[in-house]
């Protein structure tokens, strides 16, 4: 599925460089109404998310307001974060910049959002270098907060930051001329704590000197493999062979770099001032321009990070346009989302001069000579509404055909040897659900479809307390949805309705009772194998089930929205 699929999305040719293909993507409009639409697309997709949102700080700039309750901004970050969760990579992370206000409120809502475990760090950023003599305080400074969709997965695809040859050179050497090429030597031993008894011996170099670890540490290797190390000339022991052995460690395995630290100054990475002096040479003719830029140099260093050329950079609150104007000086693909005018006024314009090889910002810094495309769409939800409204005159006139899949439709619609294998099951999803996850963390998604079935009384107490493994149907099941399109189930309480996810593993012919010492291989049912992901909803909800009294089919966008 494209974007130009979805009948919301309209592209302003006259507006874009480039066209429905293009991977480089404005979007004008709301987040908020946006964000959904883009699941279906890129959920899963987009390395590296930057936002800047308006920081509730109460003040009203040229071309946005700043003022509204913590609660009402917070309500509004929450469904903003949700749903870019949804659209990371499992390696991707996101970076929100907030000052102080309202940096604590956010940092634990996007905890709930992201998992305290995927909370990368807070980058501390010098915003502006002079002194503010009306305040208290001359506040400096504002956050990055940088949160990962998995943790693991991020720090081991993040990059580290490029360090020059005179740093390499200095350290890679080849005193011993290995063919291997330049390498640097590191201790032989480790701190003796969680030490093995075959890792102290006694080491001989080979101009016969003896080594035994030092004290409280252990070598790093138990004796077979130091042996084995020392015949392939991997230690080290000095041009005369009579040093503390060191292992050598060569250039061309090496991953160098340096690891980013936290504290990043406006001389390294701009200021809001330095932002706004590029943005009106730029522009020198505006008399109001962007209020709240954010330095080329601060995103720069954040996209290196976070992605590699190719991948995609999101951001939802665009502005001025200082994330794409970067994203597309370094190559990666972008999508950027503006509600304001400033989209036209001022991103748009910025893009053109930005292909046409602008010199400011970073451009010194990546060699930007000018080049690419992008497109830029509207959005308009009413055209789906328009759509809604054509098609109900065919619903009233006659109401849609459920289809019941009762045992020989299960013959009709998967043939006969599905029903000989007597099962579906499905392959066709690599998640693995387990115990742990709860419902801020599930990687649910969102095209896929839901069946909702009441449960009996009876077996409450099994979706109560979530053991449950099975979920029989009655004698017929209604579904509009093909039997392997169901993907979650959701058990409805009568009275309190629905609140927790399973994921359905195998759909198959069982019988009633299974099992059990009365179970009836002739009174058949259709069984689903369903693993409980978790709590999709905080408290149970009710929701109006449609086909029937007991069971309703829909997609999770569907559901998920209809509570929110
Ligand atoms: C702080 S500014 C971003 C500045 C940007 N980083 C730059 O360098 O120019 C926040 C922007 O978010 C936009 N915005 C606010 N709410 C929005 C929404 N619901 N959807 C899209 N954009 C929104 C505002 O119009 C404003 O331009």
């Amino acid at each position: 599925m494209q974007l130009k699929d979805n009948i919301k999305f309209s592209i302003d040719n006259q507006m874009s460089v480039g066209g429905e293909d293009c991977k480089n993507i404005l979007i004008k409009g709301d987040n908020k109404a946006i964000l959904p639409e883009l699941v279906p697309v890129y959920g899963g997709k987009i390395k590296c998310i930057y936002i800047d949102p308006p920081y509730n700080n109460g003040d009203s700039y040229h071309y946005y307001n700043d003022n509204t309750t913590t609660s009402a901004w917070l309500k509004d970050m929450h469904s903003v974060l949700s749903w870019l969760r949804m659209l990371l990579k499992k390696d991707g992370s996101i970076w929100i910049s907030i000052d102080d206000k309202e940096m604590a409120y956010l940092k634990v809502e996007a905890d709930r959002i992201f998992g305290r475990e995927n909370f990368a760090s807070t980058i501390v950023w010098q915003q502006r270098k002079t002194r503010e003599n009306r305040a208290v305080f001359s506040c400096n400074h504002e956050y990055v907060l940088v949160y990962a969709k998995d943790i693991k997965a991020f720090k081991k695809s993040r990059n580290l930051l490029p360090v020059g040859e005179d740093f390499v050179d200095s350290k890679y050497k080849n005193p011993d001329n290995d063919p291997r090429g330049p390498w640097q030597s590191v201790s032989a031993s480790v701190q003796a704590g969680h030490a093995v008894a075959s890792q102290f011996y006694t080491i001989i170099s080979p101009a016969g000197v003896e080594f035994d670890p030092p004290k409280g540490r252990c070598w790093a290797y138990n004796q077979e493999k130091m042996l084995r190390e020392i015949a392939e000339h991997n230690i080290w022991f000095g041009l005369e062979g009579r040093n503390t052995p060191r292992i050598k460690k060569f250039l061309a395995n090496a991953k160098i770099g340096l690891t980013p630290e936290t504290l990043w100054s406006g001389d390294n990475y701009g200021t809001t001032d330095s932002a706004k002096k590029h943005l009106l040479s730029l522009f020198p003719e505006m008399e109001n321009v962007f209020d709240t830029p954010k330095p080329e140099e601060l995103i720069k260093q954040i996209i290196e990070i976070a992605s590699n050329e190719g991948e995609y950079v999101l951001d939802c609150y665009i502005g001025s346009g200082t994330t794409m104007a970067t994203a597309h000086k370094l190559n990666r693909n972008y999508i950027g989302i503006e509600i304001g005018d400033q989209m036209a006024d001022l991103v748009v314009r910025r893009m053109n001069l930005v292909i046409n090889g602008e010199s400011g910002g970073v451009s010194s810094a990546v060699n930007w000579n000018g080049g690419g495309q992008y497109a830029l769409y509207n959005f308009d939800k009413n055209k789906v509404e328009e759509r809604k409204i054509e098609d109900k005159p065919t619903y009233s006139r006659q109401p849609v055909q459920y289809h019941q899949l009762d045992l020989f439709d299960l013959f009709e619609q998967y043939g006969e040897e599905p029903i000989t294998q007597n099962c579906m099951v499905r392959e066709d999803i690599e998640i693995e659900y387990g115990t742990k996850h709860n419902h801020r963390h599930l990687p649910i998604d969102l095209t896929k479809n839901l069946l909702i079935c009441n449960v009996k009384k009876d077996n409450w107490e099994q979706y109560l307390d979530g053991s449950a493994k099975i979920y029989y149907t009655g004698k017929r099941f209604p579904t509009s949805v093909a039997l392997n399109k169901l993907y979650y189930f959701m058990p409805y309480l009568s009275g309190k309705g629905i609140r927790d996810l399973y994921y359905i593993k195998i759909a198959r012919l069982g019988y009633r009772k299974e099992g059990q010492v009365n179970e009836d291989k002739n009174d058949l049912r259709l069984v689903f194998e369903i693993e409980r992901v978790g709590q999709l909803f905080d408290d149970y909800k009710k929701v109006k089930l449609e086909i029937w009294r007991t069971f309703t089919d829909t997609t999770m966008k569907k559901i998920i929205e209809l509570i929110e």
